[in-house]
């Protein structure tokens, strides 16, 4: 999967993807990311991204053309299935929609700033507009290392251990039961004796009623009516 990210800071994406799963996916040849600083296409003599708001409202709006410049140049060179607008007026992100994106080939992200950008590049070229929650960040640089972390860890192959994505909360609809590591007894703190049984089955039913009774207590809108969530007998 090839990511094309427009930005105008291009330096607050070096942290997150020179770490962890990001960097690997990349190196593994799963992932081509590439950042374009929006400033870079600006045709002004200042190098200007943004002008004041039509209609005399505060702020500040970024402009068409150093966008625009810099799509049209990327579709030119390759197909893109989808352009995605980072915004908190967007669709809310969610697992489904990140398995959703993760089969794509190519996709742009685009990162707005100060009151928003052009309406006219949301009409002409935006094919999905998306958020990360509802609060407003100061820009959509790190909602779309947000969305691209969420994405990359889907394609098969990035995961050392595959089932390791399928097993995330959300992935089967479940949030994620507890888990635990060595030793069986810290200070007193003991490690359900079933998880050290050997038992498969139980081992098996112990993590489902647990996933269950989390998700009931903590997110009790995630299991809808229609959904199997009766607890498994041992
Ligand atoms: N830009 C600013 N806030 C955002 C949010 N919550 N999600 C996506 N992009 C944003």
């Amino acid at each position: 999967m090839r990511i094309d990210i427009l930005t105008i800071f291009p330096g607050m994406f070096e942290g997150p993807f020179n770490h962890s799963i990001i960097k690997r996916a990349v190196e593994k040849g799963h992932a081509e990311i590439v950042i374009h600083n929006i400033r870079d296409y600006s045709t002004n003599k200042h190098r200007n991204v943004d002008d004041y708001v039509y209609g005399g409202s505060a702020g500040m709006v970024m402009m068409i053309q150093p966008i625009a410049d810099c799509i049209d140049k990327l579709m030119a060179e390759r197909v893109y299935n989808e352009i995605i607008f980072l915004t908190p007026d967007g669709q809310l992100l969610d697992q489904g929609l990140s398995n959703q994106l993760s089969l794509n080939e190519n996709i742009i992200m685009l990162c707005g700033h100060y009151k928003g950008i052009d309406e006219r590049i949301r009409e002409h070229y935006i094919t999905r507009e998306l958020s990360i929650g509802d609060y407003v960040l100061s820009g959509g640089e790190l909602a779309a290392a947000v969305l691209t972390d969420s994405i990359l860890r889907l394609i098969p192959g990035v995961l050392s251990d595959e089932t390791s994505a399928l097993s995330d909360s959300f992935q089967d609809g479940l949030l994620s039961p507890p888990v635990y590591t060595r030793p069986s007894d810290y200070q007193g703190w003991k490690v359900p004796d079933v998880l050290l049984s050997g038992n498969e089955k139980e081992i098996k039913a112990w993590n489902y009623n647990k996933a269950l009774e989390r998700t009931r207590v903590r997110r009790p809108g995630m299991l809808g009516d229609n959904k199997q969530t009766d607890s498994q007998e041992l």
